[in-house]
């Protein structure tokens, strides 16, 4: 369904320097799969979103090179007329900020239906008015009526992010990106509300790519993991066996920060330091200057991907572990 090849990108920086977000990305979604991508605030998850979907204001972006295809269609060189179709219909986007992404000024209503029109203006009231109902239920609104002249402001934090789910949901799309789709929701509704995601992707084999900094929710609704740091994909394969026995030593510091995926009694060890800037990163592995195990020659270059195991995959010259070829 999606293919990503040696993707990179380089953004616009505000001072005019030209900021590597990120570097040589290689993923793939088959159909009927959640695919988790984590990593720190800063390291490239939203940007890539974006790119998948094409919603990166041309004027921020200074160069792109390698290649992202989404059901045979080119989304690197593919017309804005094209994209505009591929959006909403084929690709669901779940914004990661709902008070900047829906209009101040319309209704919940209108919201989701103007989706609708937009795709199809020949759609009937009654049948625009079915849709827009059916989204808001699934995307966990109990008496949706009740909200269909509310607008934005006049609606919860989580309210907002469960309309911006049901935006997405509207046209039924075969892939849904969520960038951070569930935290302005209480714990107990971000879990239902998950789970009732991942039951509806499988149903009806659609794809999610879902972005989060939380590990647990991404153990808990995606088969696929995806770690990112500063911008460089660093591990990737099943998220069981990807936590169980993290291969990249970025991984294994982010399962450590975060105990309670192993076991209750363990302590969390926080990572220290900070991930560098676009432009601060260290000429070898972009984790080196943090790494416990790192030797001398992760300073010199950026690793190249290694398989770990089939369909498992490490950036790291020294892995963790890895699987007899
Ligand atoms: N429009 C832009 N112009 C220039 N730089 C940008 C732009 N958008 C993002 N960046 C930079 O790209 C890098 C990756 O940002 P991104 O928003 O993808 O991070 P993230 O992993 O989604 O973080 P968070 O968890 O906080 O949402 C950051 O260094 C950010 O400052
Ligand atoms: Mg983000």
């Amino acid at each position: 369904m999606l293919r990503i090849d040696d993707f990179s990108l380089q953004l616009k920086g505000s001072d005019g320097r030209t900021l590597p977000v990120l570097e040589n990305v290689s993923l793939q979604l088959n159909q009927g799969c959640c695919l988790g991508v984590a990593g720190e605030s800063g390291s490239g998850k939203s940007v890539l979103a974006m790119s998948i979907a094409a919603l990166l204001p041309s004027g921020a972006v200074h160069s792109r090179q390698g290649k992202i295809e989404f059901e045979g269609c080119d989304m690197l060189s593919a017309r804005e007329s094209e994209l505009q179709q591929l959006r909403g219909r084929k690709i669901g986007f779940i914004f990661q900020e709902p008070m900047t992404a829906m209009n101040p000024l319309m209704t919940l209503y209108d919201q989701i239906v103007e989706t609708v029109y937009a795709h199809f203006p020949a759609t009937s009231r009654a049948d625009a008015d079915k849709r827009v109902m059916q989204a808001l239920e699934r995307a966990g609104f109990k008496e949706p009526d009740k909200f269909l002249n509310s607008y934005p402001h006049q609606l919860s934090g989580g309210m907002r992010q469960r309309a911006m789910i049901a935006m997405a949901l509207v046209l039924e799309p075969g892939l849904i990106i969520a960038d951070e789709p569930t935290t302005a929701i209480d714990a107990a509704l971000q879990v239902q509300l998950l789970a009732r995601l991942r039951q509806q992707i499988e149903q009806e084999q659609r794809s999610m790519i879902f972005i989060s900094h939380d590990l647990g929710v991404i153990k808990a609704v995606s088969d696929q993991l995806a770690v990112f740091y500063a911008g460089c994909l660093v591990e990737s394969g099943s998220t069981r066996a990807v936590l169980e026995s993290p291969a990249h030593p970025y991984t294994a510091d982010l399962v450590a920060a975060l105990p309670r995926l192993v076991s209750e009694r363990k302590l969390p060890v926080p990572i220290a330091g900070t991930l560098p800037a676009p432009d601060k990163k260290p000429a070898g592995c972009v984790y080196s200057d943090r790494c416990r195990y790192a030797r001398e020659e992760c300073h010199k270059q950026r690793p190249k991907t290694r398989e770990i195991a089939p369909g498992w995959q490490a950036r790291c010259l020294f892995p963790l572990h890895q699987e007899k070829c």
